[in-house]
């Protein structure tokens, strides 16, 4: 299979109408050519199982995911159907509470046994703005730490520091906080302390010149919006533990690890109970939902309304029946084993494959998800991954798969995301088609 410009005339055409009345023919910035797919996105028609295919009948094995929500791949029958079938049944919102909202909070505890008390919300965003506010309200402290390279969300209480050029990011013992989006006040900079990740030392140190100003920590267990960096031995325990010394809240965004790392997310695979968990994403396999929790005595004053939780669309029926389908889906016996199988074939495959050609590559991969990084160093914080992955090499890489039917998203610090529906024979014309494109670079 073959793809070139050539065969995307119908994707061009539409890319240009939608910008005649969609601001930029898009409806996230990591759907455009600024983020890298150029010199247009594919449009696409439909997606099956692990392919998608777009208005030009191009096909692609995809690892894009949705960005990671699509754990069963596109368009799961059973979800798709308890969805349906929930609609037809009860209607799709009430704004009063009803029967599976309190299953579906069951299914998550059970899975993530530090979310006694959970509450929903739409979107990821939505739910670390709530988490990163109850600590506020929970310690009367304004401050949060959040590390380098880490993303949780578009809101002014989080988005800094995310993917900064690295010349901007200021010392690495006192990194400059840098707002990520034109429009948030310099002012509120002030509230969010950034530090690399992974540097134990560093953050012993911050926290005792801030010690009193601190409410939270907020990290993503798994560090995977600067393509895959795993947590150093030990540094979870030791975010875990320095937090109890100094009386400091810890949230664990799982927004993407959640369902991924491993059923109980990172906080499982790791062994580490954070005070407060937001989940989202592969939570309802590509409908919108999330939640955040935590213990009874961390989720007291939200369960007393002393804290805001609002939003109109919250536990929709909607969701809460992909939700539920969902999870029923992914306790299927065998689903982890064979997500985990799949992924460490393509990681090491394309490690293998990259080795033989002599073109230095890092895959780093935790459960199904994992990033290439044309680097000759392990990326073990933002800061390696801007300084030493190679981002002309990877977007031509991404190109040269692209052309060969495999679709990943453009960004060098993206990642491939693996789901239930691909298959060895998918994973084998991957391989095929890294194989070719190792040749060509
Ligand atoms: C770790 C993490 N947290 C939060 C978010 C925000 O979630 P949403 O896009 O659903 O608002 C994302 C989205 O990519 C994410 O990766």
């Amino acid at each position: 299979m073959s793809i070139s410009l050539d065969n995307t005339t119908r994707s061009y055409e539409l890319f240009k109408r939608a910008q005649e009345v969609v601001a930029g023919g898009v409806t996230s910035i990591v759907r455009g050519p600024s983020a890298g797919w150029l010199p247009y996105p594919p449009v696409i028609q439909r997606g099956d199982g692990s392919h998608l295919y777009d208005v030009d009948e191009n096909e692609y094995i995809d690892y894009v995911m949705g960005h990671g929500p699509l754990i069963l791949g596109h368009r799961p029958k059973n979800v798709t159907q308890a969805v349906a079938q929930a609609i037809l049944d009860y209607g799709n919102m009430f704004a009063l509470p009803y029967e599976m909202e309190r299953v579906v909070a069951e299914k998550i505890r059970d899975r993530f046994p530090s979310m006694e008390l959970l509450k929903f919300n739409n979107s990821g965003s939505e739910a670390t703005h709530c988490a990163v506010r109850m600590a506020r309200a929970l310690t009367g402290r304004n401050k949060i730490i959040k590390f380098e390279g880490q993303y949780h969300g578009w809101t002014d209480a989080v988005e800094y520091s995310y993917q900064p050029a690295l010349k901007d990011l200021g010392p690495r013992t006192a990194p400059r906080t840098i707002p990520a989006a034109a429009g948030t006040p310099m002012e509120f900079a002030q509230f969010v302390l950034t530090q690399p990740w992974n540097d134990a030392d560093l953050l012993r140190k911050t926290l005792r010149d801030h010690r009193h100003e601190i409410a939270a920590i907020i990290t993503e267990p798994i560090m995977a919006n600067s393509g895959v960096i795993p947590p150093a031995p030990g540094y979870l325990k030791f975010l875990r533990e320095i937090t109890r010394e100094y009386d400091i809240l810890l949230i664990f965004d799982e927004v993407i690890t959640g369902l991924r790392a491993a059923r109980g997310g990172a906080q499982e695979l790791y062994d580490v109970k954070p005070d407060i968990t937001v989940l989202a994403k592969a939570l309802g396999a590509g409908f919108p939902v999330a939640a955040y929790g935590g213990s009874r005595a961390v989720m007291d004053a939200v369960a007393r309304d002393e804290i805001l939780h609002a939003g109109t669309y919250n536990a929709n029926v909607v969701a809460m029946a992909a939700t539920n389908a969902t999870l029923d889906e992914l306790d299927k016996p065998g689903t982890y084993e064979n997500l985990e199988r799949l992924s460490a074939k393509l990681a090491h495959g394309i490690q293998e494959i990259f080795a033989r050609a002599n073109i230095p590559v890092q895959a780093q991969r935790v459960g199904s998800f994992f990033q290439t990084y044309f680097s000759p160093k392990p990326i073990r914080e933002y800061r390696d991954a801007a300084q030493y992955a190679d981002v002309q090499k990877f977007r031509r890489f991404q190109q040269l798969l692209r052309a060969r039917g495999v679709l990943l998203y453009p960004n060098p610090l993206g990642r491939w995301f693996l789901s239930t529906a691909h298959t060895n024979a998918d994973i084998e014309a991957t391989l095929n088609a890294v194989e070719d494109a190792a040749q060509d670079l």
